[in-house]
């Protein structure tokens, strides 16, 4: 029930009419008893009551990171269907080790890489499918947060890291638009804006060259601390022409004054993607339904998880580092 559990738990009680929330679970009490009596629903704090429990059918993954894996194969042995927030785990292993057995489980397992639910990434990929960009040259995304991340994630041991915690949905964007996996990638970073960040041994600032397999080639850009708000751009350049999702300013809100024309940045994550979280709630409740395979697997969870892994041992490194030396 922190940032990510709140809004999947909103739209699961209010906006999947094919879905009833059950119960809400936070280790912490207050949060716990909070969430549970705004939503009107059960709370406990106890995961594994909750993830037995048999008039559950699905269960959320939306703990921190470094649980993912734990929390995660709870549900999946009780038999569950598991949506889980990305990424799918904060090192390769326990992400290797989590996707296997969801592979195995015969349950709806979808992560949450809720950007592919986006109406302008949809028509970016439809464009490119209908052959109207051409032959895919250039992938190019810029991912700048307003604030670094409070707490467990801000600790590198704990999240994975920038490239898994922040970048790994520029990943999974790179991989769903070029339709081609990365085959090396060359990243380099500093930490010079964020003091915590810093001090638990993260990077606050980022890019990454990378090479698809398909012979295109991208650039992925993180920053951790936008004075103006929540920045996201991306861009898809093709032989045949260009699409671009995103703008630094929210075209809804305009102050016009002696100072001229100022427009505000998008706020956060949740502001630009409430659609898109509602429009992924609702796609999992219909593979569970309909007995179909969720649109993002647990193998693409561990793609994302390997072109993090591979950028963070490229700045250790400073060298490029090929995907193939992971496998
Ligand atoms: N899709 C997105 O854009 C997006 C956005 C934010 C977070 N996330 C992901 O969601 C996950 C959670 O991130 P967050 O920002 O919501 O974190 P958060 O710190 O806001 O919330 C995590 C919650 O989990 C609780 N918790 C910790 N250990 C627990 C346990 N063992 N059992 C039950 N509850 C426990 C904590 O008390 C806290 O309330 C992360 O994997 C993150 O990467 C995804």
């Amino acid at each position: 029930m922190g940032r990510a559990g709140q809004i999947h738990a909103g739209i699961f009680r209010d906006k999947v009419p094919e879905a009833t929330l059950a119960c809400v679970v936070d280790e912490a009490e207050k949060v716990a008893k909070d969430a549970g009596t705004r939503l009107g629903v059960n709370w406990t704090t106890d995961t594994s009551e909750a993830v037995q429990d048999d008039g559950v059918d699905a269960v959320v993954v939306a703990v921190p990171t470094y649980l993912h894996a734990r929390v995660a194969s709870a549900a999946l042995d009780a038999g569950k269907h598991v949506f889980i927030e990305k990424p799918l785990a904060h090192t390769p292993k326990d992400a290797e080790q989590l996707a296997r057995r969801a592979l195995s489980s015969g349950r709806v397992f979808q992560v949450g890489y809720m950007r592919r639910y986006d109406r302008a990434y949809r028509e970016v990929k439809d464009s490119i499918a209908n052959g109207s960009l051409g032959l895919l040259l250039i992938y190019r995304a810029i991912a700048h947060d307003p604030a670094p991340p409070p707490g467990w994630a801000a600790d590198p041991k704990l999240s994975g890291g920038i490239f898994y915690d922040m970048l790994s949905h520029d990943f999974d964007m790179g991989r769903n638009l070029m339709a081609s996996e990365v085959s090396s990638v060359y990243a380099t970073g500093s930490s010079k804006v964020c003091e915590d960040i810093a001090k638990k041994g993260d990077l606050d600032t980022v890019a990454v060259l990378m090479k698809f397999k398909s012979g295109a080639f991208g650039y992925v850009e993180g920053f951790r601390k936008s004075s103006y708000g929540y920045d996201l751009r991306t861009e898809v350049v093709g032989s045949g022409g260009s699409a671009v999702v995103g703008a630094m300013n929210d075209p809804s809100l305009t102050f016009a004054d002696r100072k001229g024309l100022r427009q505000s940045g998008v706020k956060w994550f949740a502001d630009r993607f409430d659609a898109a979280f509602e429009a992924e709630d609702n796609s999992f409740a219909k593979a569970i339904i309909t007995r179909s395979n969720p649109e993002i697997s647990a193998s693409d969870g561990i793609r994302a998880v390997e072109i993090a892994e591979a950028c963070r041992l490229s700045v250790a490194r400073k060298k490029p580092v090929s995907l193939g030396e992971l496998h």
